[in-house]
């Protein structure tokens, strides 16, 4: 695997370079236009790649075979493309063009690895064990438009057999990997309460039944969800986000909105928070002769690493950094839409440090002067294309 390295740190300076430029033209969910055209462009440079622009559903998505041209497994590398709406803070030159809109999670970088990775393998040309698909999606940043979603119906994942992700962390020292076995980023799921009450005067409280009191009553219980119904050793969290009641100091209103955020790590706890929380809304409601409607969506799933890919995995990365460039690494809160493709495949999504205090990359995702030490894309390239790779053995 020395050659991949090799290979991938002969492309530095160009990795640099790409990554620049995508940090320098950043573009919200689903508007990846430019990227998109960019990201092509440059595969339809190494040859040897079938390259399809705007998957069905979204307009920017991008998805591109690597085929030796002989039968055998598929496996599938992902990228996210979009930036965020944060205006950039950083005084580099290659700083967003864009006002408002910044590349502040890394997926600049994650765009530009995953190219390094294809140049190499497609230079493999027939020696390459199977086919590798290139997926390029739009939308990470907006769980509820998912770019990933959009791209599974439209068929990515069709014919694969595994999937592998990596991204960029800013926490993370520069060129540490993590890896994950199992539950490694939350679920997403986003609740909704309308109490509904019967206003009337301020001063005559027993004439009506408040709604705002209610609120008061739900927010506090939906508390012990957590603390009292869900075992201490399983992280959970239950997150009243949003109120919004009444209209002036002196009148009861006739209803009261509650809106909010339920994270957890699947399974059981996961199942079973749709029915936790309606029967709280509606029965401390109830109690205070309001009534609740409760609308539970399910956004995101969580992001489960399959077990043995991603011991895998980190074998890969040993073999190629050395052991002391691998840890593993506890599981976070955050949702990530790599979680939806890995519902369906096995396969493994990993963080790549990127934090280097002597250059002053310290910032941690999404902070307006998040930047990426460029010296660990090489690094992150010959990672995607050897676990391409390996993952193509194991299959085989
Ligand atoms: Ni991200």
């Amino acid at each position: 695997m020395d050659w991949i390295l090799d290979a991938a740190e002969a492309m530095g300076p160009q990795l640099t370079e790409w990554r620049r430029w995508f940090h320098a033209n950043p573009e919200l969910s689903f508007q990846e236009v430019e990227t998109s055209r960019r990201v092509a462009e440059i595969l339809r440079s190494f040859g040897g790649t079938s390259v399809r622009v705007g998957v069905k559903g979204t307009d920017t998505g991008v998805v591109a075979d690597i085929d030796p041209g002989r039968p055998g497994p598929c496996v599938a590398l992902r990228a996210d493309m979009d930036a965020l709406p944060i205006q950039e803070r950083g005084s580099a030159p290659y700083r967003s063009r864009r006002d408002g809109v910044m590349h502040a999670c890394g997926h600049d970088a994650h765009v530009t690895m995953l190219l390094g990775a294809a140049k190499v393998l497609v230079e493999m040309g027939d020696r390459l064990p199977g086919r590798v698909r290139l997926i390029f999606q739009p939308s990470e940043e907006s769980p509820h438009s998912s770019g990933a979603r959009a791209m599974i119906e439209e068929g990515v994942l069709d014919g694969v057999g595994a999937i592998a992700g990596l991204h960029v962390w800013g926490t993370m020292p520069s060129g540490l990997v993590g890896y994950r076995v199992g539950p490694f980023m939350a679920s997403a799921d986003e609740w909704e309460c309308l109490i509904l009450g019967k206003g009337g005067h301020g001063e005559v409280p027993h004439l009506a039944a408040d709604p705002i009191v209610a609120a008061g009553a739900v927010i506090t219980s939906l508390q012990t969800i957590v603390s009292r119904e869900v075992d201490p050793l399983e992280p959970a969290v239950v997150t009243c986000g949003h109120m919004e009641a009444g209209t002036t100091f002196n009148v009861i209103p006739d209803r009261a909105l509650l809106r909010g955020t339920v994270r957890t790590f699947g399974q059981g706890v996961w199942e079973s928070m749709p029915v936790r929380l309606r029967r709280i809304c509606e029965g401390i409601c109830s109690a205070m002769n309001c009534r609740a409607e409760v609308r539970y969506n399910r956004v995101l799933p969580p992001t489960v690493n399959h077990p043995e890919l991603t011991l895998e995995a980190a074998q890969v990365a040993r073999e190629m950094f050395g052991p002391t460039e691998v840890q593993e690494i506890p599981p976070t809160m955050g949702a990530e839409d790599m979680g939806l493709y890995l519902e369906k495949v096995p396969g493994t999504f990993l963080f790549l440090g990127i934090m280097n205090e002597a250059k002053g990359v310290v910032h941690p995702q999404h902070h307006p002067e998040y930047d990426v030490d460029d010296q660990v894309l090489p690094r992150g390239s010959a990672l995607l294309a050897s676990l391409a790779l390996r993952f193509l053995s194991k299959l085989s």
